[in-house]
């Protein structure tokens, strides 16, 4: 059975989480292929609220779960993550399966962070302060620090003692910090070895064998394609390819397998961090948004900035990710208004464009052009089929498809599981 893979179409928060809660109903497994917990998917069920960084939302189905090669994890936070599902009655250990390739994040990463974005002042990138690209780099530079290194102890203290010696000089020499100990840092994660031992396993082996075995397969994307390093409003991204594409290397499997992509999208956007976002809209109407929308984010707690549906960022990822159709979440958020901006095209230097430029530049000379969707001033959070919503939510999600050229299959209407639409 071919796989799908559930991604985010814009900066993140675009409501991943409750896709892919809807979907792994009919999974068997579930697996996370890049970034750490720089995510942040909510979930509602009943009157519960599950807050998922590093552990696949399948989890809260009792699915097997797996966090690929391609992620970064920090086994303090995933112990964390563990406990609170574990109190809130999921049963997370049975279920999850952690790739011996995946990277540490280290204690060392966050404080170079922390220390890098506070000198950028300003030009900070507005990080999730996670340590997440401390990690990528040390991966990239081969000096990262692998799940799969925590099996042997005296070869994990050795590595560890080469990796601490080269960032006490580098932070003590860039930023001034005092020097951090091995020790401690090394009992700490022998204390988490013997915990998720029995966890730690190639991963690929697990996935490769459900495709091959005609089981249903999700991949659960985390972040957004505007956040990509090398496609994403560069350098304001997050140091992992949240896109489609991403899951063969991350998960380790054949892109051949991959059968669908579904992006997600909100009703309208946000974006937490600086960097470019050309639809955002003035404090006044985003401060109400944030509130109905629940516009905080999940991992930091951050105020997410607030603008209109901007369908020439939501078209550019439907192009890198090839999706197959759009699931459209928080469309209820705006039902209140009277009339619905929806941002159609750009204005470059006198030129009209459907296309978003990779340039920054060029992006910052842009002018989104509005089209002004009437709304329907009316609660939708009752409806269940296409034809229960108002005439002007219909013709708002249909332009949004004509729009950014990929069809809807589902549309959101609340955070409650049953708050959904199937197209
Ligand atoms: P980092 O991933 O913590 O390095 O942060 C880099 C940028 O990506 C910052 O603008 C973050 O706010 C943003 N970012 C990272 N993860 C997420 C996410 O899950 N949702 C939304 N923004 C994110």
């Amino acid at each position: 059975m071919p796989a799908t893979v559930v991604v985010g179409s814009q900066w993140g928060d675009e409501g991943k989480g409750r896709v892919i809660d809807l979907l792994s109903a009919e999974a068997d497994l579930v697996v996370r292929f890049g970034g750490g917990n720089n995510a942040g998917h909510t979930v509602w069920v009943g009157e519960q609220r599950y807050a998922m960084h590093l552990i696949p939302t399948g989890i809260l189905r009792h699915k097997l779960s797996l966090l690929g090669a391609g992620m970064v994890i920090d086994l303090a936070v995933l112990r964390e993550e563990e406990q609170a599902l574990t109190e809130a009655g999921i049963a997370v250990f049975e279920h999850l399966r952690i790739s011996e390739n995946a990277h540490l994040i280290l204690p060392y990463h966050k404080l170079q962070e922390a220390e890098e974005e506070a000198r950028l002042g300003a030009k900070a990138i507005g990080t999730t302060r996670r340590g997440i690209g401390p990690a990528y780099e040390d991966k990239a530079a081969r000096r990262g620090l692998r799940m799969g290194d925590l099996r042997e102890a005296a070869r994990l203290r050795e590595k560890l003692e080469c990796v601490v010696e080269y960032k006490n000089f580098l932070l003590g020499r860039v930023y001034g910090v005092p020097p951090i100990e091995v020790t401690p840092l090394y009992e700490a994660l022998c204390e988490h070895y013997r915990y998720y031992a029995t966890s730690i396993c190639d991963t690929s082996l697990l996935v490769n064998e459900a495709l091959r075995g005609g089981k249903n397969v999700l991949f659960e994307g985390a972040q957004g394609t505007m956040l990509d390093p090398d496609w994403g409003t560069y350098p304001y991204v997050t140091s992992s390819s949240p896109m489609s594409g991403a899951v063969a290397c991350g998960a380790g499997v054949g892109p051949k397998y991959i059968g669908r992509v579904l992006g997600t999208a909100k009703a309208y956007t946000s974006r937490v961090g600086a960097g470019p976002f050309p639809t955002e809209m003035p404090e006044e109407i985003a401060a109400t948004m944030r509130e109905q929308g629940g516009e905080f984010g999940t991992t930091t707690g951050r105020a997410r900035r607030i603008g209109w549906f901007d369908a020439v960022v939501v078209r550019k990822s439907a192009r890198l990710n090839g999706l197959d159709a759009l699931a459209i979440t928080h469309l209820d958020v705006l039902d209140r208004f009277e009339e619905i901006p929806l941002c159609v095209a750009y204005e470059c230097g006198g030129e009209r464009t459907t296309e978003f430029p990779n340039d920054l530049g060029q992006v910052a000379a842009c002018r989104p052009v509005y089209e002004t969707m009437p709304g329907w001033k009316e609660d939708i959070s009752g409806a269940r089929a296409f034809d229960d919503l108002p005439k002007n939510a219909q013709r708002y999600v249909r332009r949004i498809e004509e729009l950014v050229e990929a069809p809807v299959s589902h549309l959101l209407v609340g955070r409650q599981r049953e708050q959904s639409i199937l197209l």
